[in-house]
């Protein structure tokens, strides 16, 4: 039997990093070198098939600056699975990553399916944050995570595959 579910996912992490263009990547399988920062959020969906079940991702695209803070509980609130995203080249942006799951594990739904996406891992020269450390992190807090690069499509739509997998059956 073929099932067919809607599911609500959030991407969170600092201003920059590449939520928007993960989502892009995604959705229209493009990439625009100087896209806009988001304001407030935005929505796309996408359906794909998984292992013969069909998944409706109903994406919420939140907005990584300071002064958009306050509103990530409307996105995260009822979410399957958040996708909190850091720079690989910014060791910053991986610091709040870990904000990000506290906050999570605090306020979100018992029940969230957690990912962890180290993007721009296109720029290996400018590298600040090791594979290693991100993917001891992830595994200690029972997260999926991929380096993903939203430029290449590198683990872009694996990302997504990795969510739908974790996703407890209906
Ligand atoms: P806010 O909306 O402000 O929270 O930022 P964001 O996380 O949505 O970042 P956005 O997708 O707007 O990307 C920021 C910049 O990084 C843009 O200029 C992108 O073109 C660039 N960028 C995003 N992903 C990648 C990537 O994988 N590789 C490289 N080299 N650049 C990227
Ligand atoms: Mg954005």
């Amino acid at each position: 039997i073929m099932s067919m579910r809607d599911i609500k996912v959030c991407l969170l992490g600092e201003s920059g990093v590449g939520k928007s263009s993960i989502v892009m990547r995604f959705v229209t399988n493009t990439f625009k070198s100087a896209l806009e920062s988001t304001i407030g959020a935005s929505f796309m969906t996408k359906t794909i098939v998984v292992d013969g079940d069909t998944f409706k991702f109903q994406i919420w695209d939140t907005a990584g600056q300071e002064k958009y803070r306050a509103l990530a509980p409307m996105y995260y609130r009822g979410s399957a699975a958040a996708i909190i995203v850091y720079d690989v080249t910014r060791e910053s942006s991986f610091h709040a990553v870990k904000g990000w799951v506290h906050e999570l594990q605090r306020h979100g739904p018992s029940k969230i399916v957690l990912a962890i996406a180290g993007n721009k891992c296109d720029l290996e020269d400018l590298r600040e944050v090791q594979e290693r450390d991100a993917q001891e992190y992830a595994r200690e807090i029972g997260a999926i995570f991929c380096e993903t690069s939203a430029m290449t499509a590198t683990n872009v739509p694996e990302l997504f595959d990795k969510i739908a997998r974790m996703l407890p059956p209906e």
